[in-house]
């Protein structure tokens, strides 16, 4: 079979890396995919926001199914498209319909669903421009720091977290204000949770659900969780800290509940769900949801799947994903993230990438990269995932740190303490 896999990022790569390795499949496309995608399969030039010709495209080169990577085209509703078509309702989607996908595009949406449910996460309320003064009031009553979230998708800039409270006000004033557009019309503020952070993933076909391997992320650009916020600068999975009886309450109280909301409320959700938690003392909180897999999580995650993945997302367009059977390594895989100098700031862009070639005992991840002619050249922010596999952390990390110090370009720029605090 073809499958066409949506989007141009690392875990995006790891996907088509993955798919391309099945027996059942026969080509991988990626839209617009980058030069990493480009070796499992072929690139293609398509507006992944414009449903029409992605599924046109799908149709005139017999594509059996299409796995949407980021949450954009989830939110607008790439999967009620395909649905809502006779021409293309036989193309199975592996993502979220809208509803479900607001999960991630709507946090007030995310945090009602939770109360309903009973899935612990931070308390909270929402208000608007019209409440603005019930709300400076709801953030008077609330211990510092202050949690301050845009309801909508801010490309991971919408949450401020703010230590004194004639700043959360003056920022809440600005968000309502339009700081973050019509995302931010309605502000989510919550308690701080105090933990330590980790993801946990699923697969469903909207009855039944596979657990993936949990990973951390490091989201913050600086050494010791210092800077700004990235969109994450390396990744580890399995995470030390979240033991047996950790995971059994994350699925207990967290996933098992979720699944059975969704059913409850009529949304049929077939694809991944990403569980974003905080560890408070022994206690899994929700801290957001996402409608994909993460990004580099993905790249750690996804390589310790020893199972067919294919076959996994077959029993997710099926319904019969407890037939299939998931199987995860042992080992430890971790990431290292090389970046453009400057990101998430300013960059520059087209640096040609050296030596990924020479590169030995690592999967070189490509996330901002793209050909020109027989160069590989820098083209965003994250640049390439270094994963590789280990006995354990340190001699995954070691394979890592290796590479990322063979791998040259201009500006290059990556975290020398992933894993650190673990
Ligand atoms: P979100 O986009 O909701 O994941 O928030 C971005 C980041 O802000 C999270 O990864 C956490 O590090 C932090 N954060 C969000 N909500 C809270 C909270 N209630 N308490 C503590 N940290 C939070
Ligand atoms: N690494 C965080 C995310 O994918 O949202």
């Amino acid at each position: 079979m073809n499958v066409l896999i949506l989007g141009s990022g690392g875990r995006e790569h790891t996907l088509s890396w993955m798919i391309a390795r099945s027996k059942k499949v026969n080509k991988v496309f990626i839209a617009p995919g980058n030069a990493g995608t480009a070796i499992e399969g072929q690139n293609v030039n398509l507006d992944i926001n414009n449903f029409e010709s992605v599924a046109e495209f799908a149709l005139a080169n017999d594509i059996a199914m299409v796995v949407v990577g980021p949450e954009a085209p989830l939110v607008a509703g790439i999967h009620d498209f395909f649905l809502g078509n006779e021409k293309y309702r036989q193309i199975p989607v592996v993502g979220p319909v809208k509803e479900g996908a607001m999960l991630e595009g709507s946090k007030d949406f995310a945090k009602e669903f939770m109360d309903k449910y009973g899935i612990p996460t931070a308390a909270y309320r929402s208000f608007n421009r019209d409440t603005y003064d019930s709300a400076c009031e709801f953030l008077r009553g609330m211990k510092r720091p202050y949690v301050l979230k845009a309801d909508g998708l801010a490309a991971g800039k919408g949450v401020l977290i703010l230590d004194d409270y004639d700043e959360a006000v003056q920022e809440l004033d600005k968000m309502l204000s339009g700081k973050f557009g019509d995302a931010g019309k309605i502000v989510v503020i919550e308690e701080f949770l105090k933990g330590i952070e980790l993801s946990v993933f699923i697969l469903t076909d909207g009855n039944n659900y596979k657990l993936f391997p949990e990973a951390k992320d490091y989201k913050k650009v600086g050494e010791k969780d210092t800077g700004l916020n990235t969109g994450g600068m390396g990744a580890v999975s399995p995470v030390p800290f979240a033991d047996k009886k950790f995971l059994k309450r994350v699925e207990d109280r967290i996933i098992k509940p979720t699944v059975t909301g969704l059913k409850n409320e009529g949304i049929e959700y077939k694809g991944f769900l990403y569980f974003g938690l905080m560890k408070v003392d022994d206690d899994p909180f929700v801290v957001e949801y996402n409608v994909r897999m993460g990004d580099p999580e993905a790249e750690v995650v996804i390589p310790r799947i020893k199972s067919d993945l294919m076959d996994l997302l077959i029993g997710v367009a099926g319904g019969n994903l407890d037939e299939k059977k998931l199987e995860i390594t042992n080992d430890t895989v971790t990431t290292v993230m090389l970046v453009s100098g400057g990101y998430p700031g300013d960059y520059e862009k087209g640096k040609e990438i050296f030596n990924i070639e020479d590169a030995s005992g690592s999967i070189i991840f490509q996330a901002g990269t793209r050909n020109v002619g027989d160069r590989i050249v820098t083209s965003g922010g994250r640049v390439l995932a270094i994963s590789s596999y280990g006995h354990d952390m340190n001699e995954a990390l070691k394979k890592s740190y290796a590479n990322a110090e063979i791998i040259e370009f201009e500006g290059k720029y990556f975290r020398r303490d992933i894993g650190f605090d673990l």
